[in-house]
């Protein structure tokens, strides 16, 4: 290694603001177990989720991530982002990138980089390695990278129960508030054929168990090598994050530790936080690329006896499948960063759909011939300033 190198890889880089949005409609997973016949429990226990968010046609994924990123940022912030990459799966365009969009609606300077990144779930885990890279060679500039999804899979499908819409903006620093990303982690490609959406699809196709199998497989691969390195002792990790598409599959993760393969109690304390980690996932559903980032901050938020100091495991997985597994160190003063009340006020001020809303809303589309469409604006609180106004001549525009 040469000692450039080593200069900057001690750089302290990682998370100095984070924020997330969620569409304001929601469904009721026990509406939707009733209406399709199902006992309740097999969702709220069997699969582990008690809410999911839907999105208007309104909330695409360029609003909804202007939306997520639009409070955090200063005016200083917005001259100093050098690299805007945005993660998703639910794309708009095969050409431009979403974060051109947002670039415009966040009113960001034009001397940076933006470019949208895609490999399911996983995108934004590449996207904050990627920011951590770009910031450690470009000391006083900052990354934005924002994880934006909308997860669909059909009426009365398997997967309908595992569907939600959010995203997560984070501001990637020199110096971070939050958390210190470690240089060092562990990674892994393999094609796999466990999830996928072809062009010509507007919802995703999945072998569901086979799925869990990668998932639970890779994250045992990576957490063995990161032992044997010495990285991931159990007893210097007070947290360990999981991508959660629903919250059992990162349960079914976690309990891979459990059976002695870690200490007892490092087991019991990675359980207890695992449970703080997916109180917003629950509520909000899957956010595909946002998943384990809502996480993070549904930990950081809920759990009150973290501190400073205190080192994560993140554990993040896109099905295809990309797995990777790195560390961070909460840093001093991440509390004041955080924005309890609005998130908690942001789930509960949603407004429940009924199945008939819920399905109306699921299968509208906007106008694919080229004709004007003015859509309603399904948000009109202060969290949702931007938002898609129609179609004009097969270009989006936004307000
Ligand atoms: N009470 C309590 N639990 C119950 C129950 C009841 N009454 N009835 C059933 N259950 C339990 C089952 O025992 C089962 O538990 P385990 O998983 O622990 O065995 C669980 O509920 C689910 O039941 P089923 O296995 O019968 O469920 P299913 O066949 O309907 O499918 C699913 C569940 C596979 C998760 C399906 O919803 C699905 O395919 N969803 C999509 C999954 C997906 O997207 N996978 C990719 C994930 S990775 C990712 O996020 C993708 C990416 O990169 C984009």
């Amino acid at each position: 290694m040469t000692q450039e190198s080593n200069q900057a890889d001690n750089v302290k880089v990682g998370i100095d603001k984070i924020n997330f949005y969620t569409p304001n409609h929601y469904l009721d997973l026990v509406d939707l177990a009733e209406a399709r016949g199902v006992d309740p429990n097999k969702f709220l226990v069997g699969i582990g989720q008690s809410r999911m968010s839907v999105a208007a046609l309104d909330q695409d994924i360029v609003a909804m991530a202007a939306n997520a990123a639009e409070p955090m940022l200063s005016a200083d912030d917005r001259q100093e982002i050098g690299l805007l990459v945005l993660a998703t799966e639910s794309g708009i365009d095969q050409s431009k990138a979403a974060a051109l969009f947002v670039q415009d609606l966040l009113k960001l300077n034009d001397d940076l980089r933006a470019i949208e990144i895609k490999e399911a779930c996983y995108g934004a885990t590449a996207g904050i390695q990627l920011a951590c890279d770009y910031v450690r060679s470009h000391p006083g500039r900052k990354a934005l990278v924002i994880a934006s999804d909308i997860a669909r899979y059909g009426l009365d499908t398997p997967g309908e129960v595992t569907q939600g819409a959010g995203a997560v903006a984070m501001l990637v620093t020199g110096d971070p508030s939050i958390l210190a990303i470690e240089p060092e982690s562990f990674y892994e490609s393999r094609s796999t054929g466990d999830f996928w959406r072809p062009n010509y699809s507007t919802v995703a196709f999945a072998r569901g168990k086979f799925s869990e199998e990668v998932y639970v497989g890779m994250f045992e691969e990576l957490w063995d090598k990161a032992q044997q390195q010495g990285v991931a002792s159990p007893e210097n990790l007070q947290a360990l994050l999981f991508h959660i598409p629903f919250s059992k599959m990162g349960r079914k993760g976690l309990r891979t530790l459990g059976n002695g393969k870690i200490n007892e109690a490092d087991y019991v304390r990675l359980t207890e936080r695992f449970e703080q980690s997916i109180v917003y996932g629950k509520e909000v559903g899957n956010i595909y690329t946002g998943s384990i980032y809502i996480a993070l901050v549904s930990l950081l938020e809920n759990d009150k006896s973290l501190k400073p100091g205190d080192r994560i495991g993140l554990y993040s997985y896109g099905s295809g499948s990309v797995a990777e597994l790195y560390f961070g160190t909460l840093q001093p003063g991440y509390r004041e960063r955080l924005d309890t009340q609005s998130h908690r006020a942001l789930l509960d001020n949603r407004e429940r759909l009924s199945m008939s809303e819920y399905e109306a809303m699921f299968s509208a589309q906007l106008v694919a011939d080229g004709s004007q469409q003015d859509l309603g604006r399904s948000d009109h609180s202060a969290d949702a300033p931007h938002y898609l106004k129609g179609m004009k001549a097969h270009e989006r525009q936004y307000r």
